[in-house]
Formats: C-alpha cells, structure tokens, sequence
C-alpha cells in the first residue's frame, strides 16, 4: 500500500465548468508532485467532466445514496457515480450530517452502498467545539467510527478523514499534540474493529488545512493525509497545500 499522504480536495457546493481549468492545472502540476496522491471531489455536475479533463489525479463524489435506485428524486446512487467516472465517494461529511440528518447508521448504509460498486471511500467523523470543550472529543469520534464504519469490507477501499467541526472553515485548527492524541486514537479504534488491517487504513486530517500549516499537519503521527476545502478551489492554493507532503513519504 503507498504510504504517500493522500491529499483530497472537496469543492463543496463551489464550481461551474469554468473551474475545471483549476481541475486541469492540478491534475498536470501532480505530475510533478509525486510526494502525494491527490484527488479532488468537486460537485456532482462536475465529475464526469473533471474525470475527462483531469486523468492523473482521483475524482469522486461528495456523498451518495445508500439505495441502488428507486424512487428518491433528486438523489444519485453510487452506481450512478462511478458511472460519471468516480473513483471514490466522502461520506457523512459533517455539513451532511449537520444539514441533512444523516446519522451515523445514514453514512454507514452509504459507505456500503459506495463499497459494493467498488468505489472508494472517504468517512468523516469529529466533534463539535461544545463536544470538545467538554472533554469528550474522543468519545465522540470513536463512537462516530463505530456506528458510521462498515466492517467486513477491503479495508483498503476505506480511509476516515477527522475534521473537527469547529476547525473547518474556520481558520482554527488543534494543535498538532490534538491531531496526533486523535489519529492515535482513531487507529487503536481502527485495529479493533479491522484486525490488522486497520493498520493501514488513511486517516486524513481535515479543517482549515492551508498552504501555511500543510507541512506541520502532514508531518503528525498518524495523519495519512488531508481533506481540504477552501484551499483547494484553486490551483495555486491547492498545490501549495500538495507542497507540504513530507519528501520521505515516497515510494
Ligand atoms: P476547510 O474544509 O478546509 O475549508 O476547513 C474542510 C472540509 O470541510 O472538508
């Protein structure tokens, strides 16, 4: 399995088709930038044009259904995804479960859903600022992997991406002494539920992760990468974030 640091961008609700010259410019500066496997997930109306323009990097999704098909009107299957030209799916992003409901039974039928098509996928989990301030963030995290995390499935298709609630969009993060008592956490989580190969599944930090902060974060015990919002809207900002991966990361 690589051990470069995996580097996601996730566009959001963010992007028309004239991003995609955005899209191009990361996928050929990645060339270069073998330190880490990159990806991008733009919106769903992007995908299949981003796969066309971009075929260096990853392309996803930001979320899926949990059915095959059937009668839910406005919603897109995983089939339909990987159809597009995805290659993995985020699921149970914190804005979904925020502003959708989704609980943590929701985001595991859909990491199942996105497995059974062979697609990969990306499970986020992380407390709020109230949560944590109150002395439970671990509690809460690995309560989320628990009951968001499908057992019995390659667990190379799987990587979890901790975003703590209050960090994303903010311009605050943890320290990194936090970000490590977490991902170390999350992996004796990961061991219990997975065996041995917990061991190796990706866990990306995620939440104001900055050209300027990349290279401390990345360098953390246990961060196996990153899932990047605003920063990764552009090129320029984006591959200042792909900068930071450490150069003993590769191959
Ligand atoms: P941010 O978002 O990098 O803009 O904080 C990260 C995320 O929500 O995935």
């Amino acid at each position: 399995m690589s051990q470069r640091p995996y580097i996601v961008g996730n566009w959001k609700m963010h992007g028309t088709r004239a991003m995609l010259a955005e899209a191009r410019a990361i996928d050929r500066a990645s060339e270069r930038l073998m330190t880490a496997e990159v990806a991008l997930a733009p919106p769903f109306t992007l995908i299949h044009a981003t796969r066309n323009e971009a075929s260096l990097i990853g392309v996803g999704a930001q979320d899926c259904h949990a059915a095959d098909g059937g009668a839910h009107t406005g919603d897109i299957s995983a089939a339909m995804l990987k159809d597009a030209g995805a290659s993995f799916c985020i699921v149970g992003h914190s804005e979904r479960r925020a502003d959708h409901g989704e609980t943590d039974a929701i985001v595991r039928a859909k990491a199942e859903a996105a497995l059974k098509v062979g697609l990969g996928v990306i499970i986020c989990v992380g407390e709020s600022e109230a949560q944590r301030d109150a002395g439970n963030a671990e509690d809460v995290v690995l309560g989320q992997i628990e009951g968001s995390l499908p057992t019995g499935y390659n667990a190379d298709h799987i990587s979890i991406a901790y975003e703590p609630v209050w960090a994303i969009g903010t311009g605050r993060t943890p320290t990194l002494e936090d970000i490590a008592a977490m991902h170390q956490a999350i992996r004796g989580k990961l061991v219990s539920l997975y065996a041995e190969a917990g061991a190796n599944i990706r866990i990306l930090y995620g939440g104001s992760v900055n050209a300027a902060n990349a290279a401390e974060i990345l360098a953390v015990k246990e961060v196996g990468g990153a899932l990047v919002g605003g920063a990764s809207l552009t090129a320029e900002k984006f591959l200042g974030v792909i900068a930071g991966a450490p150069d003993e990361a590769l191959d």
